[in-house]
């Protein structure tokens, strides 16, 4: 089975051409963090522009360096939402347009999904049913899927995402964009016990997320109360370090242990992480503690299967095909994950 997959739900246009839902024989991703670093952020409107100046290329080089041609396709694989609308549309519009041009199936594939099934592209493998946690800029959601094409929500944040926390509080530590590196590497100095930043746990077993609190409280940390005294120009190096440890630290602790009390709610001792968060090494090296002190099985795409990528969007497809759901040319963009 090869299918060509799209995924444009924020600022990544890309397309792959995944084989038997596993292989990925080309892949493109064209990144906008050129066009969103000087905002601190990802400008919607900007970016639908982006994805509608490259998209027809991304897919036209994907189709070539798999050597395929339209008619050796089985479906054409869209994310239709989570997103922002406007993204969403682009590659929705270009999905459909390419599908009934060539008159092949579409399918449309849920972004959150697909983040948990990049785990099992190869050379990951991956047995449902599996807890996952997907944070990024656009989304921080906890999810339980019984299969590859069945999954359930169990939380999500009530405000900003956590990536969005980590470019947000760079900008207040003037460390540039994307913020999630920048944070990372100036951690790497500094001491995460420093500051007792805010841990928001909300009720005691909700698996929602809330880290706009946090971003508060590190605003008024740097800049003082009502956030527009000083600024981190007045913090010395060292300063800087440490609050972007002890915030690292605040959000690290946040997602470890909603993550492992969502595989204890559902009984699952399977956990998979994506999104861009999933790169950070402090995350990674504190879940890996913590499942093996719970015994759950942690998987950890490659790096380029955990950020927005089209090969996860195709591998899913597969999968979504052979159930038989096929969509048709009325299918919309759903940016809310909540009506998904
Ligand atoms: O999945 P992604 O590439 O795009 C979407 O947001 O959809 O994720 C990007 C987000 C940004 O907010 C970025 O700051 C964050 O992931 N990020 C990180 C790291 N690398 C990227 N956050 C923390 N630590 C990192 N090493
Ligand atoms: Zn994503």
């Amino acid at each position: 089975m090869l299918i060509l997959g799209i995924e444009s739900s924020c600022d990544e246009t890309a397309a792959a051409v995944v084989r038997g839902g596993r292989q990925v024989v080309s892949r493109r991703v064209a990144s906008q963090d050129d066009v969103h670093a000087r905002y601190g952020g990802v400008v919607p409107e900007l970016a639908c522009r982006a994805h509608l100046e490259v998209i027809p290329f991304i897919i036209r080089d994907t189709m070539a360096d798999a050597g395929a041609a339209p008619a050796d396709l089985d479906a054409v694989a869209v994310v239709n939402g989570p997103g922002l609308v406007g993204s969403l549309l682009i590659g929705l519009t270009a999905a459909k347009t390419y599908a009934w041009l060539h008159d092949r199936p579409l399918v449309a594939v849920n972004h959150v999904a697909a983040h948990v099934y990049a785990a099992h592209l190869e050379p990951g493998e991956l047995t449902y049913p599996a807890v996952g946690l997907i944070a990024s800029g656009g989304h921080t959601t906890l999810c339980h899927a019984a299969s590859p094409v069945d999954i359930e929500y169990l939380g999500s944040t009530i405000d900003d995402a956590a990536g969005e926390a980590f470019d947000k509080v760079a900008s207040i530590l003037g460390l540039g964009y994307p913020g999630g590196p920048a944070i990372q590497k100036a951690a790497e100095a500094g001491d995460p016990t420093k500051i007792d930043f805010p841990r928001a746990m909300l009720d005691r077993d909700s698996l929602d997320f809330s880290f706009s609190g946090l971003k508060t409280a590190v605003l008024y940390h740097v800049c003082g109360q009502g956030g527009k005294e000083r600024d981190a120009s007045e913090l010395s190096e060292q300063e800087i370090a440490d609050v972007a440890a002890s915030f690292q630290e605040a959000v690290v602790d946040v997602l470890v242990r909603k993550s492992v009390a969502a595989c204890e709610q559902t009984a699952c001792r399977r956990l998979v992480i994506g999104g861009g968060v999933a790169a950070n090494t402090r995350l990674r090296r504190a879940l890996g503690r913590a499942a093996d002190a719970e015994e759950i099985d942690l998987h950890i795409p490659e790096f380029r299967y955990c950020t927005d990528n089209a090969d996860m969007v195709a591998g899913l497809g597969a999968h979504l095909l052979q159930a038989g759901r096929t969509a048709d040319l009325a299918l919309d963009a759903v940016p809310q994950l909540g009506d998904l």
